[in-house]
């Protein structure tokens, strides 16, 4: 990459990889069906009142967003007992993080992230200019938040981290999260990234809504791409002091959600929301199920609090992963993050997951002959 006039951070970062697509696997192996188990998205989305509504946008299309913009900041208000003022909106967890980069970061900052974590959140950081400072997570797939409070120096801007973290599935927990804010400097900030967090029961993690009330420096980014089903739509949003929010809202682009999105997202917590949590009562029987047959094969499962497993297997994963796309199974094996014998696979429905353990039997198998 040589662009002129380009500033000189983008060539410290490293472009986003993304799962495969069904159309790239299908087209590439000749396959008329693909399971897509590569990018955590929800197997029972779109929900059917988030679907009307997002439909009935489409005649207003040629409009800005108006008044949803405001309904789902208040909606989302609603849901966790607070002002429309604590929460901002933008393009994704993804956009949402990007623009808190934006905020926060600048050149001599340093921020401290696991190693083993969603990605964005290194290449935003140096695009700002900030120095990365990375700790490996422990040998139970965990962020040590002891190693983390280490790392901590007077340059310290943000800490990054996502619970339940994403490619292992691992929580820490609400003493941690206090311990951590506690050792931060004056001046820095613990963004929690919780795209997974409606995967796990609320006493598993920190009360984070009850931090930001407490004006302790944390900030919590959420997602309608997972438990909601929309990735497709792009919306994602921000919780945090009124004081954060209007600084967020100022550096992120005027109408930071569209329409559609808005409008499906409104659904989701609203006439959909009995929907939505039947399709995540079946992914978590269908993620218990799965993690039991997955430890019958002897292998080493690691518990997930989220809706993917993060699982080892006794050959290269890379391998692996690519006799179960020739298959049309799609699936992410680890080794970008370092685990070069891990696979993470998304909670699909029962017969997506039961062709997915048949295909791994069978890979296992061909592999380790
Ligand atoms: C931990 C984490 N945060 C944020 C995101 C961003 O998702 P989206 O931009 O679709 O909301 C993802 C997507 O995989 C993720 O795994």
């Amino acid at each position: 990459m040589n662009i002129a006039g380009a500033r000189k951070e983008v060539y410290s970062a490293e472009a986003y990889v993304s799962g495969k697509s069904m159309d790239d696997v299908k087209k590439e192996f000749n396959l008329t069906k693909v399971v897509k188990l590569g990018s955590n998205e929800n197997p029972y989305a779109p929900f059917p009142n988030s679907l009307r509504a997002m439909v009935a946008e489409m005649p207003v299309i040629g409009v800005y967003p108006e008044a949803n913009f405001i309904k789902l900041r208040k909606t989302l208000g609603e849901k966790f007992n607070l002002g429309s003022e604590y929460i901002g909106l933008g393009h994704g967890g993804g956009g949402v993080l990007d623009t808190i980069a934006r905020l926060f970061v600048e050149s001599g900052d340093e921020v401290i992230l696991p190693k083993q974590s969603y990605r964005l959140y290194r290449e935003i950081s140096k695009l700002m200019g900030g120095t990365v400072r990375e700790v490996s997570l422990d040998d139970k797939y965990t962020v040590n938040i002891d190693d983390i409070i280490k790392t901590i120096s007077p340059k310290t801007k943000l800490v990054w981290m996502c619970n339940p973290n994403n490619p292992t599935g691992t929580i820490v927990d609400k003493a941690d999260i206090d311990r951590l804010l506690d050792a931060l400097p004056e001046r820095a900030w613990l963004v929690l990234d919780e795209a997974y967090a409606e995967f796990s029961n609320a006493d598993e993690l920190p009360d984070t809504i009850d931090l930001i009330k407490k004006n302790k420096r944390i900030l919590s980014v959420r997602t309608f791409s997972k438990y909601y089903g929309l990735a497709g739509a792009r919306i994602g949003y921000v919780i945090a002091s009124p004081n954060v929010i209007s600084g967020f809202d100022t550096v992120s682009e005027p109408f930071n959600a569209n329409r559609i999105a808005l409008a499906g997202a409104i659904e989701c917590l609203t006439s959909d929301k009995n929907n939505v949590e039947k399709a995540a009562k079946l992914l978590l029987e269908e993620r218990e199920r799965v993690t039991d047959e997955l430890e019958k094969m002897n292998l080493e499962v690691t518990k997930s609090y989220s809706n993917f497993i993060f699982f080892k297997v006794p050959c290269d994963a890379d391998a692996l992963g690519l006799f179960l796309t020739k298959r049309g199974v799609i699936v992410r094996p680890c080794g970008g993050w370092g685990y070069a014998n891990h696979i993470r696979v998304t909670i699909g429905t029962k017969e997506e997951m039961n062709e997915f353990l048949k295909q791994l039997a069978e890979g296992i198998r061909a592999m380790n002959n």
